[in-house]
């Protein structure tokens, strides 16, 4: 059977350990002769750097498909465009504003399809922040893991789910109206504890690891409005101190210095920023690897 990785509860807590000892281990030129299509509805650095790359280094290649080629949805189908992309390539990767497209693509794909984000979900992401988090506190059973800054988030999606799956608490400090999505809330709350509230220092208590992410995702309208309501959750030195002395700072990135992170902290002695974004392409080679 083909199988897809559109959310991070798409592999189990077991495979994601699988993946983590395949990111571990020198993965040489298996993918010979293999292609991966790159899919964008948007912009990207990590992402598609990290795929691009990661075919590469095992020997395969990635054709990248940008914003104004393919027009998915609107030139032609997502039906159509995962018949023929699965009839030429071994594998799919896309980026998309809707997470219905990229459902719409592994229902008529016979080729692993990798979302690389959508609205709803960033599970590549989050098999990076907690493969870093693993290899720097070196468990992530019974840590505090806080995100703090606008819940109804892909990334804050999906950490949450990977958090507790992989027995974490996921904590989360974001103001009313952008709380996380109740669908996810309720999935993530049968594999473990979950915490959600108004107050962003509640959240960031006694937290092992502090993360964030941009106040306006791609797609997001209503950029004026996020700058005033976010502005009491910004992740600053104050705010960091709170949580326990040794804890790390997360962030997806692109960042914001001075809205919601400042310099002083995604440049200082906790911030684990490039090396969480590095761990995008070893995470990458691994998750091809597994899912081919
Ligand atoms: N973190 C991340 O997905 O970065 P890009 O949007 O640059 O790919
Ligand atoms: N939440 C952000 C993540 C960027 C990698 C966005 O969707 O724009």
């Amino acid at each position: 059977m083909t199988r897809h990785f559109l959310s991070i509860t798409d592999l189990t807590a077991k495979e994601i350990w699988q993946v983590f000892a395949l990111a571990k281990k020198q993965n040489k030129l298996v993918l010979k002769g293999k292609s991966l299509a790159l899919i964008f509805e948007k912009p990207s650095l990590r992402t598609r750097l990290s795929f691009e790359i990661a075919m590469t280094q095992l020997g395969g290649h990635a054709v990248y498909l940008g914003p104004s080629d393919i027009g998915l949805e609107k030139r032609e189908s997502a039906k159509d465009v995962a018949r023929v992309t699965s009839s030429m390539a071994d594998m799919i990767m896309a980026r998309v504003f809707k997470h219905k497209t990229v459902e719409k693509l592994a229902e008529y794909a016979s080729v692993p399809v990798i979302n690389g984000l959508s609205d709803l979900e960033h599970p590549c992401q989050a098999l990076a922040d907690l493969f870093t988090i693993w290899e720097i506190k070196a468990k992530i059973q019974g840590l505090k893991i806080a995100f703090v800054g606008d819940g109804e988030n892909n990334v804050t999606h999906s950490l949450c789910l990977g958090a507790v799956m992989l027995g974490a608490l996921f904590a989360c400090g974001s103001p009313k109206g952008y709380w996380m999505n109740k669908d996810i809330v309720k999935k993530a709350k049968k594999y473990g504890s979950v915490l959600e509230t108004v107050d962003p220092k509640e959240a960031v208590k006694n937290a092992d690891v502090v993360v964030t992410d941009t106040w306006v995702s791609m797609g997001d309208t209503d950029k004026e409005k996020r700058m005033e309501i976010f502005k009491p959750y910004q992740v600053n030195k104050k705010l960091m101190s709170l949580a326990k002395k040794e804890a790390i700072f997360m962030h997806c990135l692109p960042a914001h210095r001075g809205e919601e992170v400042t310099a002083d902290v995604i440049d200082g002695p906790q911030s684990v920023v490039f090396q969480e974004a590095e761990n995008r392409l070893h995470i990458q080679k691994a998750l091809l690897l597994w899912l081919i």
